[in-house]
């Protein structure tokens, strides 16, 4: 029992950070409201919870990944582990017990900032990547940084304007593209709204590589709509996933099994043909624009909320129309869980272009970045749609 629970464990695990490089975190970036049955609460599923009670059991890994990097510790800092054997249900630790009074505390703090309008506290507020927080201030203390406006002089410059005001600028600045402009300029760079409509499937090949070096090849095979393929050869054996429009599964070594509710969502817009060519349509209402500096490229951000009620922001290249990073926020009831993709190498496969490198960066303690490299990509090619149909189970278990 508790085997199990641990495989499934790890395996969720790995599988969120695959369909995270393999396009995109999903459950913030769900367009389709796929919301039949209503989604199951961490106690109904978990044996032992006293204080999470009420939050989604999809969100209990990336919650559990967010309290380890706040302590800047692994799993095993609050749950048993004997020789290799996981038992999370236990409460053994004392760290764990300290941890539930955490949560209260930050469950209580949060009435007090929600009254105020103010962004939740979390783990991390404090935290920051340590068990111990610092509460006391250092001595010495440290000189102030000089005000702005000091013109570079360290400490107040005698005589300045006492409220000096930013400075004028002497040409008024450009009005800032629209985000409807920025998406059709993004539609544009990529080729044009006629070839993403007569874009019916795509087939892919290439590299995962995490930060612990480890890396595995992939196949990817999707077609229009929603329907996909994924084979992952991984050194414990692979790993497959589909769907077929109507059924999501997932086949490994330990057998066949359907994938349904929001697991399913997320697998399906972490696989979907259209994730990061459609963008306009996953927010729910028209987003802010800004402008800002990325590494030494101009770029316009895109910053608004999903249909699916999170926060997405978008990096446009202000010259090439391109986008460049995507960051999305989950917000939990103990902290708000981002997470980050970053994409390089546009090249052009069959009149689209694509990002051929894709760098995620995740709250997960084991697996905190990893790089999806495309080596093959090809559109638009006829595919067998008969793998896209869940398998039946292997005859002998
Ligand atoms: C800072 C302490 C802390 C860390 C680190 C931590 N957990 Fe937890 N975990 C808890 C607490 C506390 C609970 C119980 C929550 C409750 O009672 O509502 C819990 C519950 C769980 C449960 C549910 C167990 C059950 O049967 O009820 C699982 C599974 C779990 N954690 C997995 C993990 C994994 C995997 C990691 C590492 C990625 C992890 N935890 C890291 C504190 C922690
Ligand atoms: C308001 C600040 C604050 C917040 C928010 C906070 N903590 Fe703490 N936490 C502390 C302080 C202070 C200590 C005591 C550290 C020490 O012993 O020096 C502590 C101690 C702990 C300990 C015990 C460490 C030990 O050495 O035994 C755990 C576990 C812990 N926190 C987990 C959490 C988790 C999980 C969260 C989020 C749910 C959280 N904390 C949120 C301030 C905070």
């Amino acid at each position: 029992m508790k085997r199990t629970l641990l495989k499934s464990i790890a395996l969720a695990l790995s599988l969120v950070a695959l369909f995270l490089i393999f396009d995109n975190r999903s459950e913030v970036v769900r367009a389709t409201k796929v919301q039949s049955p209503p989604a199951k609460t961490v106690e109904q599923v978990q044996k032992n919870i006293k204080v999470l009670t009420g939050m989604p059991e999809s969100q209990l890994i990336p919650v559990m990944n967010f309290f380890a990097a706040s302590m800047g510790r692994r799993c095993n800092y609050c749950h048993v582990n004997n020789q290799g054997q996981w038992d999370y249900a236990s409460d053994a630790k004392p760290e764990k017990t300290s941890a539930r009074e955490m949560i209260k505390l930050v469950l209580d703090n949060n009435k007090t900032m929600e009254r105020l309008k103010l962004d939740p506290v979390s783990c991390y507020t404090c935290h920051r990547g340590r068990t111990n927080p610092q509460s006391i201030p250092a001595l010495p203390l440290a000189l102030p940084s000089p005000p702005p406006n000091a013109g570079g002089a360290a400490g107040p410059t005698p005589g300045a304007a006492p409220q000096a005001s930013p400075s004028p600028s002497p040409s008024p600045t450009p009005a800032l593209p629209s985000a409807d402009e920025i998406f059709s300029k993004y539609t544009t760079a990529l080729g044009g709204q006629t070839a993403i409509d007569k874009l019916k499937s795509r087939t892919a090949k290439g590299t995962v590589t995490q930060a612990n070096g480890s890396s595995f090849q992939f196949e990817l095979t999707q077609a229009a709509p929603d329907k996909f393929y994924l084979l992952v050869t991984t050194p414990q054996g692979t790993i497959e996933r589909g769907f077929n429009g109507q059924v999501g599964w997932e086949k490994t070594a330990r057998g066949v099994r359907e994938i349904t509710g929001t697991e399913l969502s997320n697998v399906k817009t972490g696989n979907g043909l259209f994730t990061l060519l459609k963008l306009k349509e996953q927010y729910s209402r028209p987003p802010r624009v800004r402008k800002d500096k990325l590494g030494d490229r101009d770029v316009y951000i895109v910053d608004g909320t999903t249909t699916n009620n999170q926060r997405m922001r978008l990096y446009f290249d202000a010259v090439s129309g391109l986008l460049l990073r995507r960051t999305t926020t989950m917000s939990t009831i103990v902290g708000i869980i981002p997470d980050q993709i970053d994409l390089e190498d546009y090249r052009e496969a069959d009149g689209l272009k694509f990002p051929f490198t894709a760098r995620a960066a995740m709250l997960e303690v084991g697996n905190p970045t990893s790089t999806r490299t495309f080596t093959e990509l090809k559109l638009n090619v006829p595919v067998d749609e008969s793998k896209f149909n869940m398998p039946p189970a292997p005859t002998s278990p």
